[in-house]
């Protein structure tokens, strides 16, 4: 079957379970651990996790069945892909191939960042990680350190990726996927048994209604629809990739709603681990809880050097951060390199490395953002916020509106449909597919766009 030219690289996933645990890896991620259970806490618990679930099989599922259907259909890169529905889409092509290559050089240094913290923890030395957060400041703040640990991940991430879609991305799924769901289950169990930490565990599951008004609800309904594209991977070419290696014969329907279920238990089992914890060391403070860098990197290790046991659970957690992170930028990387390879007719390893270079180009502008070009400043913002922003609030709403606007008024849902249909006999959420894709999700999107406040952490 292999020829010898570029594009009888493209290979694919060779089981179900491979494609839906590498994109669940790609899923679950730093979002699940720092950005939920904050979220969680912070709009009223069960409130918002409810309205989070009814919007997970709504409008997620209906976005996330869209962009793996469309991968599927055309068996392209996101930009190949994009280009093959409609010519006169062709910005929403490019759009969508830069939010990757903005967003994997930053997430790579936030894994340097991770992997740090994992091997403090494992040597032992975790309390010195405690404190005021000079430990976290003066690392990210330092001349070499940082760089090397954004080069080991870059590199870590590069050589999965090199492997191949079988051979790399889906074999290493299978084996960190499993393990990251034993450890989060096992530091949920531990966390929960811990003095007081059933006062945490009602504030986090049990609805609160105290004080929650209309434009409360607004919010919690923005917040919640903020994070769960950003949880699932939406609108930065991944899950159209990788929905380019699904096979035909595999259910989208079943999968979409089994990657669902993937992401969205691990960010509730992550609050489970993190709010009741954090209520049991401020002494049941909600305002202890916040979100991003310092909870994860501050807030934490005071937590977990309070904590019996806390060097261990430190470094079990860190490991699962660890996990989570890899996953989720493999897919990123992944997605930079297919549409190199497909674009300039390129193999798997030189389409590495001229990603790897790019990375490490735009990485260091974060990693220096930190250190030497610290009063570099970008409409206000540091490199790594800015690269955040502009993806996240920006690019990610407008790539996701655009694909609303294409596949529901111009090629029609039945785009889609066909496509569910290639693999089972009847598809369910038929009607439910149309109604978002043409009028609830380009309404949520511009909501996305205009609500700065949903992603403002
Ligand atoms: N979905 C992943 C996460 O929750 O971390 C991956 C990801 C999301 C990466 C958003 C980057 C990003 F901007």
């Amino acid at each position: 079957m292999e020829t010898n030219t570029p594009a009888a690289e493209k290979t694919g996933f060779g089981s179900k379970i491979g494609f839906i645990l590498a994109a669940a890896g790609s899923a679950v991620g730093l979002g699940n651990i720092w950005r939920f259970p904050y979220l969680a806490a912070k709009y009223g618990g069960g409130i918002f996790l409810l309205i989070y679930l009814i919007l997970a099989v709504t409008f997620g599922f209906s976005l996330m069945i869209t962009e793996i259907a469309i991968g599927r259909r055309t068996g392209k890169s996101v930009i190949g892909a994009y280009e093959s529905i409609s010519k006169k889409f062709s910005p929403l092509c490019w759009l969508a191939a830069f939010v990757p290559v903005i967003i994997t050089p930053y997430y790579c240094v936030i894994g340097g960042w991770v992997l740090k913290y994992l091997v403090t923890f494992v040597k032992g030395a975790g309390s010195s990680a405690a404190g005021d957060g000079s430990f976290f400041t003066g690392f990210i703040g330092g001349a070499s350190e940082p760089a090397v640990y954004f080069l080991l991940f870059l590199l870590a991430t590069a050589a999965v990726v090199m492997l191949g879609v079988e051979k790399g991305i889906e074999r290493i799924s299978k084996f960190m996927m499993p393990l990251l769901v034993l450890l989060t289950l096992g530091i949920a169990v531990y966390t929960l048994t811990l003095d007081g930490a059933a006062a945490g565990l009602r504030y986090y599951l049990l609805p609160n209604f105290s004080g929650f008004t209309f434009p409360m609800l607004l919010k919690t309904v923005a917040a919640a629809m903020g994070q769960l594209f950003y949880s699932m991977s939406l609108a930065m070419g991944i899950m159209v990739t990788y929905g380019s290696y699904m096979r035909k014969e595999d259910s989208l329907e079943q999968s979409v709603r089994q990657i669902e279920i993937f992401d969205t238990g691990i960010a509730i089992l992550a609050g489970l681990i993190i709010v009741p914890a954090v209520f049991v060391f401020s002494g049941g403070d909600a305002s202890a809880l916040n979100a991003g860098p310092s909870l994860m990197f501050i807030t934490l290790p005071n937590v977990f050097s309070t904590m019996a046991g806390g060097q261990i659970v430190g470094a079990v957690f860190f490991i699962l951060v660890a996990l989570a992170a890899m996953t989720s930028s493999i897919s990123l990387m992944e997605t930079v390199v297919s549409i190199i390879m497909e674009k300039f007719r390129l193999r798997r390893i030189p389409a590495c490395l001229i990603t790897v270079l790019v990375c490490l180009l735009l990485g260091m502008l974060s990693v220096l953002g930190y250190s030497a070009w610290s009063n570099v400043k970008l409409i206000g913002m540091q490199f790594l916020d800015f690269f955040d922003f502009i993806s996240n609030n920006i690019m990610m709403p407008v790539v996701a509106l655009l694909t609303c606007i294409l596949i529901g008024w111009v090629v029609k849902p039945k785009y889609v449909e066909e496509e569910v249909l290639a693999s089972q006999k009847s598809f369910r959420a038929r009607m439910l597919l149309s109604v978002m894709l043409r009028y609830v999700c380009p309404v949520c999107m511009v909501i996305i766009l205009l609500t700065p406040f949903v992603t403002d952490i």
